[in-house]
């Protein structure tokens, strides 16, 4: 099989099926990239690649190549995964890179071959580029699109990839036993794919059409991003009353319905997929005149973007107003912790806004520095969290990597000149903090002892004491 794309999606997919035991030939247009996956090195941070990676190219089972026709003799199994990011200055997703793909390998194709698509996708993409494959191909040749949407997250691309909770794919129409002769190839193909996985550690799969395949990853994703939109939003509220959203979660989150995960409030989602994904779903909504339905996810993202501001607040007013000549310690770049990727981040979108805003941000993350360099080359960076905080007047914890959850707040204090910890994530153990004598502020938690604000005091008139 081959794999076009080798991003963070594509890699770990080539990977991981070379891993089950498969010939994998792995394609990309970026020559670089290709010349350092050929050598066993993964371009990205993604914990227990690079030993997979290695070890399968080191048994030959698994190569690079920026060649289409080497691609197109190679393999009758072609998955894509390359990547569909949001169009500038608009909402809908830029779907150009996958079309480029089968525009490209398509005439190349001397005999049938079964195209899966893995990127996410607006909803009825696949049926478009069958109808690109169809125009491009060989007389006599036959290309099957089906669609294979990705779950895996960065951080556990590995396990998310060798041990999926569940498959979904989606054939085209008349792809029963029944259908064109593709049909039953492509089943036949995609079943041997996935069945060492399938042997080892079962998971329910999900056979259906196109378009409710492409529409399961969006809408998986808008799940996501309104779960944690949710709790931001009750943050807000319990900002306001003088109450702990993070006990509020608990407490909810115990309910099965509602489940604890992604309900961890603070700064808010990021990164390559949920900003992106939900715009593109509302978008797309909106061609196919069901706008209306997804008009709630608009409040999803703003509700989302609202919570960098309410960080930059916070900071602000710990620094009494006015963040001109402070130092602030930003700890954390990634969008998430054990990831490099600074797309969309929170963490560095923050640490922006605070420099915009007359603050020094000096910011320390594990792994994501060198990208964080490159999207904003003009904020300060130190080499461990210790030397960010150095002089610091304010700390403040923008990803939840486990070496600042682990902080020693007394070696902290040997090094800051504030003593003011703000938490964007929740992820800090207050009391700790507290008991070595920091002020600890988190969004969606009240300060002990503050009364709620007077707004949220004022009852209506008539229920007052006369
Ligand atoms: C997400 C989905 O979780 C994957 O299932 C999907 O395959 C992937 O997008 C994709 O479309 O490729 P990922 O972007 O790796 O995965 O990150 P998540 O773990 O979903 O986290 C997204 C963001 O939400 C992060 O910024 C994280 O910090 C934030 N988050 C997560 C919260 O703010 N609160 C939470 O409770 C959970």
């Amino acid at each position: 099989m081959t794999v076009f794309g080798t991003g963070y999606l594509g890699a770990t997919h080539a990977a991981c099926m070379a891993e089950l035991g498969h010939d994998v030939l792995g394609v990309d247009v970026d020559e670089t990239k290709i010349e350092r996956l050929r050598r066993g090195e993964v371009p990205f941070y993604e914990p227990g690649l690079p030993e997979v990676l290695l070890r399968n190219v080191e048994s030959g089972r698994l190569r690079f190549t920026t060649d289409y026709a080497e691609a197109a003799e190679f393999a009758d199994l072609h998955f894509i995964g390359v990547g569909t990011p949001q169009r500038t200055g608009d909402f809908a997703a830029d779907t150009t890179y996958v079309e480029d793909v089968v525009a490209r390998l398509s005439p190349l194709l001397e005999r049938d071959a079964v195209l899966v698509g893995k990127s996410t996708v607006p909803v009825g993409t696949a049926v478009r580029l069958q109808g690109i494959a169809d125009w491009h191909v060989r007389d006599g040749v036959h290309v099957e699109v089906v669609w294979n949407p990705e779950f895996l997250r960065e951080g556990f691309a590995v396990r998310d990839t060798l041990t999926p909770d569940r498959i979904v794919v989606g054939y085209g129409e008349g792809a029963g036993p029944d259908g064109p002769r593709g049909a039953s190839r492509s089943r036949a193909l995609f079943d041997e794919a996935y069945a060492p996985i399938l042997e080892s550690d079962p998971c329910p799969v999900i056979e259906t059409d196109l378009a409710t395949a492409e529409m399961v990853k969006v809408s998986a994703n808008a799940f996501l991003a309104t779960k944690i939109s949710f709790i931001n939003a009750v943050s807000e509220v319990c900002e306001a009353a003088g109450a702990d959203v993070t006990v509020l979660a608990d407490a909810i989150g115990i309910d099965p319905r509602i489940g604890r995960k992604f309900l961890g409030a603070g700064l808010g989602f990021g990164g390559g997929c949920l900003p992106k994904d939900i715009r593109a779903f509302m978008a797309r909504a909106g061609e196919l005149g069901a706008d209306q339905a997804l008009t709630f996810l608009r409040e999803v993202d703003s509700i989302n973007m609202r919570r960098r501001e309410k960080m930059i607040d916070l900071a602000e007013e710990v620094c009494g107003g006015n963040l001109i000549g402070r130092t602030v310690a930003v700890l954390g770049a990634a969008f998430k912790p054990n990831s490099d990727d600074v797309r969309d981040s929170p963490a560095l979108n923050v640490a922006g806004m605070l420099s915009l805003k007359g603050a020094c941000a000096v910011v320390y993350d594990p792994q994501a520095l060198d990208n964080a360099r490159r999207l904003f080359p003009t904020l300060a960076y130190a080499d461990s969290a210790l030397a960010a905080c150095e002089g610091a007047d304010v700390v403040l914890v923008a990803t939840e990597w486990g070496e600042f959850v682990e902080l020693d707040p007394d070696a902290v204090a040997a090094v800051a000149r504030g003593r003011v910890l703000l938490d964007g994530r929740n992820c800090m153990p207050a009391d700790r903090w507290r008991a070595a004598g920091w002020t600890y502020r988190a969004l969606g938690r009240g300060v002990p002892g503050r009364a709620p604000t007077a707004a949220s005091r004022t009852a209506p008139a008539e229920l007052l004491p006369v």
